[in-house]
């Protein structure tokens, strides 16, 4: 009898994995065109190092020792970040897909997890944060809260491909 309530558990779970990894989702977001207030093209790449401000939308790259893990999170999370430079410094805004799946979006640096204020832009609702400039070049490690089937928090981590980020505004 235990037997079968725990190969009836494991059938379940593995076919929400199969039904979760297979629905396909849109998480591309299309730059807007024209000019950004300085002048600037938008959806043209530009080094953030270079001009005092501006918002671009960076790919990233997830990292996780499960393999399960790094395809939720490329499918659930949106395939960019946004990276705002300004007078107050560096932002970064993780959107989810399907807020339904998950939230509480947190960095963790250290021991200490960082909370995010809610935005919503592009259509998604995401996390904003104050992180450091050198931050954006290490591996950001990320918790967040899985509220379908794993029901518990979950880490990974984010290294943002900064040769990519892309005006958009
Ligand atoms: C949709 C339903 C989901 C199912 C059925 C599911 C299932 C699983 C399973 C079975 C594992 C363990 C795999 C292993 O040991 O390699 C796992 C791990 C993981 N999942 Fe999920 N997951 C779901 C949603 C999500 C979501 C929405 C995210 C994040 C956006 C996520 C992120 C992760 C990560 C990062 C791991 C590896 C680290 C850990 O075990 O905590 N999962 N998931």
């Amino acid at each position: 009898m235990k037997k079968l309530l725990s190969a009836t558990i494991a059938v379940i779970v593995a076919l929400s994995c199969v039904f979760a990894m297979a629905a396909c989702v849109d998480d591309t977001i299309e730059p807007p065109e024209g000019y950004s207030v300085d002048g600037r093209k938008l959806n043209e790449i530009y080094d953030i190092d270079d001009y005092e401000r501006g918002e671009y939308l960076v790919p990233y790259e997830v990292i996780s020792e499960s393999v399960m893990g790094k395809s939720m999170v490329e499918k659930y999370c949106v395939s960019t970040v946004k990276v705002t430079k300004s007078e107050d410094g560096f932002k970064l805004a993780i959107f989810v897909v399907d807020p339904s799946v998950m939230d509480n979006v947190r960095l963790v640096e250290g021991e200490v997890e960082i909370s995010g204020t809610a935005v919503n832009e592009f259509g998604y609702d995401g996390y904003e944060f104050e992180v450091s400039r050198g931050a954006l070049d290490g591996e950001i490690a990320v918790r967040l809260f899985v509220s379908m089937v794993m029901k518990r928090d979950t880490n990974f981590g984010i290294k943002l491909d900064l040769s990519q980020a892309k005006l958009v505004a």
